[in-house]
């Protein structure tokens, strides 16, 4: 059977990792019994740049039809003063938002080689795996009002609104729980019931429904910025941690940093099943963002998007042993001292992207 890929490479270092993904996706193509087929479109700046817009309607009916989109990044100074609704992070969150990926997986995993290149002590991280789950379509992101405004006296005031319901609020927690399972079975839910309305329900809705349905799951509350001190104190603690949108997207950029750099970080966004095919709609993308300042220099690690790809072969295609092969041809590479930039310390041998690209590819062969 073949699946859809639709690759959105995106801007800055984006198109320079997405080309080490569609390097493997070509040879598992060749050698192995898939068949991906492959489709490319714009995204972000460089949407902008050819059609005036972050992203064109026939790419997002591409989305749309697509079994998976694989994204890059997008973002950056060239396109720091186009319009607000056309500017490059407005296609992210389009696409979140248009394809229902509510629910985003963030692991957080510190490979054996890498245990010393974290900015916290090896022995605080060493085995680390946590799984940070974030809600992703609701929150301050979305809610309306969201605007600014001139007052009478020529201030202006400015509107973030931060809204949740309860379903909203039960579907991720669903989704946190149903991973924390597989894993060490242990939920940490993030939020600020002490200053927030929507972190008051947000608990509220976690406790009744892990009484309810997950009774066997250990589930801990702990206020979202205690959440980031703990983090970097002892974040061997927690195994699932589940959040709102905000909460999300800072916590796992703190994850990061425990891994040893943001370009290890991988994530999944995935829709609700379709009431007929039990097919979800999915978006796989590296956490970090389109990295200007080292953007066109051929420098950028792409293990955080070739593990974004494992990972899209693991939730939407069936795919668990192709997966681990990447995986484990990730640690592997690691183990024989490859080293982009972000991750080496002095001494190593730095290897540029498509160098780390090809010995993680060399090995996938090898394990095939
Ligand atoms: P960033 O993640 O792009 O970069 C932060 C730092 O991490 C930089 O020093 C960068 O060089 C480094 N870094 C990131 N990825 C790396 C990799 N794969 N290899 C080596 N080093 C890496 O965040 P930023 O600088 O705050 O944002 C830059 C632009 O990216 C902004 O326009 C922002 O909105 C956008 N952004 C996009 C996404 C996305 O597309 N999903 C995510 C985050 C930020
Ligand atoms: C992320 C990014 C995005 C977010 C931006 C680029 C819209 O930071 O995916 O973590 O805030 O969600
Ligand atoms: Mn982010």
């Amino acid at each position: 059977m073949s699946h859809k890929l639709f690759l959105l490479p995106g801007d800055g270092i984006g198109p320079e990792i997405m080309k080490e993904v569609k390097a493997i996706i070509d040879w598992m193509n060749a050698n192995l019994d898939v068949s991906f087929e492959t489709d490319d479109g714009l995204v972000g700046g460089s949407a902008y740049d050819a059609y005036g817009v972050a992203i064109s309607e026939e790419d997002m009916a591409k989305a749309m039809a697509a079994d998976a989109v694989i994204f890059g990044a997008v973002g950056g100074p060239k396109w720091a003063s186009v319009p607000y609704e056309a500017r490059p992070e407005a296609a992210l969150l389009r696409l979140r938002k248009d394809l229902g990926l509510f629910a985003n997986l963030r692991p957080a995993l510190v490979y054996p080689a890498l245990a010393d290149s974290s900015s916290l002590k090896k022995e605080l991280v060493e085995g680390l795996d946590i799984l940070i789950v974030r809600e992703l379509t609701g929150g301050v992101y979305f809610g309306e009002p969201k605007e600014i405004v001139t007052l009478e006296d020529g201030q202006k005031r400015a509107i973030d609104t931060q809204l949740y319901t309860t379903s909203e609020i039960e579907r991720i927690t669903r989704v946190a729980f149903d991973l924390a399972k597989t894993r060490s079975n242990r939920v940490a839910s993030a939020e600020k019931h002490n200053v927030m309305k929507s972190g008051l329900l947000w608990k509220e809705v976690v406790t009744k429904l892990g009484a309810k349905e997950y009774p066997d799951t250990p589930l801990e509350h702990v206020l979202a910025d205690n959440c980031a001190m703990q983090l970097v104190r002892r974040p061997k603690q927690f195994d699932v941690i589940l959040c709102d949108n905000l909460f999300g997207d800072i916590l796992s950029d703190v994850a990061a940093m425990l891994t040893g750099s943001l370009g290890m970080l991988p994530s999944a966004s995935l829709g609700a099943p379709d009431e007929k095919t039990g097919k979800r709609k999915a978006m796989y993308e590296p956490v970090h963002g389109s990295a200007p300042d080292i953007a066109g220099k051929g420098i950028a690690n792409p293990i955080a998007m070739i593990a974004s790809f494992s990972m899209a072969l693991r939730y939407s295609f069936e795919m668990g042993k192709e997966a681990d092969m990447i995986d484990k041809a990730i640690a592997t590479v690691l183990e024989k001292g490859l080293r982009t930039g972000d991750i080496a310390k002095e001494g190593d041998t730095v290897v540029t992207t498509s160098q780390m690209g090809a010995a993680v590819l060399e090995e996938i062969k090898a394990l095939a």
